[in-house]
């Protein structure tokens, strides 16, 4: 197979960023995605109708011209989340769902949630409108090893979650363990998860090999090599229930390269061709279009898109580094070479 042509993918998790950075990395996404679930962990962050449409507008003012591209928009719960605003947002077709990142679990996420029992009117209403709740799937508790911090979401949060409201439709994010693989595999059809590029490509040690390595660090942190084989094994399962959310997370440079680095892998470059390295290497390219095009859309009842893109199978090599907006940025893959690359259309 020398060529491959799918529907046109959309990312059900993405990181844009504001002001000149959202210029500079907006793009990437907006090439070779139709749409995009837009992460609201700006500071402030995204909590109104409000400050969501600005934000969206400042999406599409940063684009390209001559690409169609739709973000959606989410809502950042906070202990102190208004119900009736997320109503009000969903049903204008602002917000596409809500973001729930547990209190100082990742970047700019201080005004997150301290305990569930603060959102039930935020769940229950999201519950009776079929709006989907985006989990960070980590608890915070310090004295829990960071390698097993998603292990007990699913264990102390998420389980209780699935049973307390069981029509409420929820996306564990960006997942990392063989745990949570199963979990979503053998919970109900209103539980699905997204996973990343890097994800499906690295473990733990790409972190550390030869010194520490800050650009394939992210949150949740890769984890040891039989969970990355179950990430792969889910993704390339052809079950509804797992899809594309690249959790690019663009940080410059210096904020990755420093004594306390930020979380986050960059990956949009090339998210679409790191995905299908996975899929071909799996020897699963049959099931690629649904991972990437047609579970997503379909666990949020929204149309499947109906645009085509074509993937050849043709060698490009990574930049060491991309300048978004005036800021050095360094993608994953950096200086490697890709075995796949999109066609011109
Ligand atoms: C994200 C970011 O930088 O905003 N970082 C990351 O490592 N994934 C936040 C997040 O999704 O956890
Ligand atoms: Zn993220």
């Amino acid at each position: 197979m020398s060529t491959f042509t799918m529907r046109r993918p959309d990312d059900w998790h993405v990181h844009l960023r504001d002001g000149p950075m959202l210029a500079g990395v907006v793009n990437f996404t907006a090439r070779q995605f139709a749409r995009a679930i837009v992460m609201p962990n700006l500071n402030p962050p995204v909590t109104t109708v409000a400050a969501a449409e600005a934000y969206r507008s400042r999406i599409l003012a940063a684009l390209e011209p001559g690409l169609s591209f739709t973000p959606l928009m989410t809502c950042y719960l906070t202990d102190g989340i208004d119900a009736g605003e997320i109503e009000r947002g969903f049903a204008a077709g602002v917000f596409a769902a809500c973001k729930l990142y547990p209190a100082h679990a990742t970047t700019n996420s201080s005004h997150g949630v301290t305990d569930i029992k603060n959102i039930r009117a935020a769940l229950e209403t999201m519950q009776r409108i079929g709006m989907p709740l985006l989990l960070h799937g980590e608890v915070t508790d310090k004295h829990v090893d960071i390698f097993d911090r998603e292990a007990v979401f699913i264990d102390t949060i998420l389980a209780k979650l699935v049973r307390d409201f069981p029509a409420l439709k929820i996306v564990l994010e960006h997942i990392t363990t063989e745990e949570a693989a199963n979990f979503v595999a053998d919970g109900p059809a209103t539980l699905a998860a997204t996973i990343t590029p890097h994800h499906l490509d690295y473990n733990r040690n790409a972190m550390f090999e030869g010194g520490i390595r800050p650009h394939f660090y992210c949150l949740p942190v890769a984890k040891r090599e039989h969970h990355r084989l179950a990430l792969r094994k889910a993704a390339t399962s052809g079950s509804p229930k797992f899809f594309l959310g690249t959790d690019s997370a663009p940080h410059a440079v210096s904020a990755k390269e420093t004594a306390c680095g930020c979380a986050g892998v960059f990956c949009a470059p090339h998210a679409i061709e790191s995905y299908a390295k996975v899929f071909d290497e799996e020897k699963a390219m049959d099931r690629f279009e649904a991972f990437a095009s047609e579970n997503g859309p379909r666990f949020y009842g929204l149309p499947l898109n109906e645009e085509r893109i074509t993937l050849e199978r043709e060698g490009q090599s990574v930049p060491a580094r991309v300048s978004a907006g005036g800021t050095e940025i360094v993608p994953f893959h950096a200086g490697a070479t890709l075995g796949w690359r999109v066609a011109a259309s």
